[in-house]
């Protein structure tokens, strides 16, 4: 039976520090400093609030950012408990020398990701204990060859894992000889520039689009043509118009990042008629093609690619974790040559962690974990949207696609998004600004919210904090107007 909690629920009402900060900032350090213990049950939202003469939206934001940092957890009817898994020591008072930052695990990486943080799979649902078996069968199998330099297009058993895996969920059919194992899809970029890129090449880029990708290709030296994207992802025929010549184009036909809108059947034929004509590839980022909610994954654009001239860039960040630092390229069958040679003088990953994927992916585990995270994002997905609707009403609109890993919000009024993402960082929270995606698209104001990492049971504390954190920054509701 969770013990009553002793208070430390009081709040300087003299103070400039909010009172949301100042509530968050007592109870961390009371679970820190082991006045509240792990299991502790806190107050409910709103006796707390009635108690303290607050809103109740202060005291969700407060919860919500301990929430989001694991400091607490909500169990629904059960109420909110100091989290169990927190041990039964408390937190040496080191982690409260630096006030702001979130709790560190023994690497350093944040225990939890603030909520609506972009970029994440659900970290909390990873088999960390699976995982970490894996690791020790591999380091005990370690025999002597093990030790010599690994081969650079990667580890034969993943290659061979990947090319499975692709044939079976993706329709991209593929020889591991094509499979090059790379640091992330930005070890993949930096492949493809070596080897595919002259200085000063025209490369078509969405957008709005993947900013990382956008600075690894600038950093590359491409000239990036920005192209349009609208309900049927990025305009072909613009892009024809504007730069024919182009040597490349880099897209995301899944999912289109950050709009998460699929392109169409007719822009894919155009895309592929039009790099085929013009002896120009195409590069199709996956990154998380496979977390569809509406029927079937959508096939990639490879599978439609008749005449070779697609490379298909996966990346492990989002299906396992982006720690791992594992992507790959398959490349045309007639380009292996030419990147094995590239591939020679960059390959800088290290065997294990790759001999760690594969025996992951060949024993199942990696079928069964996305097939687990499909539901599960499907659930924290709908969770979160209905929460914002009913925290915000017609304040903020919901572009609900089909797929991804985050929901794009339109708040009303003419706040610019950097200025709202600025207020919701003060109080915890990390959505992206729609805007740092664009390079000239005019979008107007929108909000960047991943779901992945917030449990049903705390989404409404979710949507309530960032509710309190806009909220006043937005048009009112048009009764009000
Ligand atoms: C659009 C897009 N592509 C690819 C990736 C994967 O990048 P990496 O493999 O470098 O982590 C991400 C990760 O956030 C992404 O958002």
């Amino acid at each position: 039976m969770p013990r009553a909690a002793d208070t430390p629920f009081v709040v300087d009402r003299g103070s400039s520090v909010p009172l949301f900060r100042q509530l968050y900032e007592r109870t961390r350090a009371a679970i820190a400093t082991g006045r509240l213990r792990p299991g502790d049950r806190l107050p409910s939202a709103r006796s707390l609030a009635a108690q303290l003469g607050a809103a109740r939206g202060t005291v969700d934001a407060a919860y919500a950012t301990l929430a989001g940092e694991g400091w607490i957890i909500g169990r629904g009817a059960a109420g909110t408990v100091v989290a169990p898994q927190l041990g039964g020591s408390p937190r040496p008072p080191a982690a409260l020398a630096a006030p702001r930052q979130p709790a560190r695990s023994a690497l350093g990486a944040e225990a939890a990701p603030r909520p609506f943080r972009m970029g994440l799979p659900a970290l909390d649902a990873f088999p960390r204990k699976l995982w970490a078996r894996l690791v020790a069968r591999e380091a005990r199998a370690l025999a002597i060859g093990g030790l010599s330099h690994p081969d650079p297009a990667g580890d034969r058993g993943l290659r061979d894992a990947i090319a499975a895996y692709l044939a079976i969920s993706r329709g991209v059919s593929c020889t591991p000889g094509q499979v090059f194992v790379t640091g992330g899809y930005q070890g993949a970029l930096s492949l493809v520039a070596r080897t595919l890129l002259a200085p000063g090449a025209e490369v078509w880029f969405e957008d709005p689009g993947y900013h990382l990708a956008r600075r690894a290709l600038v950093a590359a030296g491409a000239r990036l043509v920005p192209v349009s994207v609208d309900d049927d992802g990025i305009c072909v025929e613009e892009a024809i118009r504007r730069a024919p010549q182009a040597c490349l184009a880099v897209v995301t036909p899944s999912h289109q990042s950050p709009l998460g809108v699929a392109l169409s059947l007719p822009r894919r034929l155009a895309l592929l008629a039009w790099a085929e004509a013009h002896s120009a590839w195409v590069i199709e980022d996956d990154y998380d093609g496979e977390f569809h909610y509406a029927g079937r994954p959508l096939p990639a654009l490879k599978s439609l690619d008749r005449a070779d001239v697609v490379l298909y860039a996966g990346s492990f960040s989002k299906v396992l974790f982006p720690g791992l630092r594992l992507g790959y390229l398959v490349v045309p069958e007639r380009l292996a040559e030419r990147f094995s040679a590239a591939h020679l003088l960059g390959g800088e990953l290290g065997r294990f962690e790759q001999a760690v994927v594969a025996r992951f992916m060949a024993d199942g585990h990696f079928a069964r974990h996305l097939k687990r995270m499909r539901g599960l994002y499907r659930s924290r997905r709908a969770a979160l949207a209905t929460a914002l609707a009913a925290a915000f009403g017609d304040r903020l609109g919901l572009d609900r696609q089909a797929g991804g890993m985050h929901l794009l919000a339109r708040p009303a009024g003419n706040t610019p998004d950097t200025e709202l993402v600025r207020l919701a960082e003060r109080h915890g929270l990390a959505p992206a600004p729609l805007s740092a995606h664009a390079i000239e698209a005019d979008l107007g104001p929108g909000l960047l919210l991943s779901f992945t990492n917030i449990p049903e049971a705390q989404a409404e504390a979710a949507a309530q904090a960032l509710l309190g954190a806009i909220g006043r920054r937005l048009a009112p509701p048009p009764r009000w107007r």
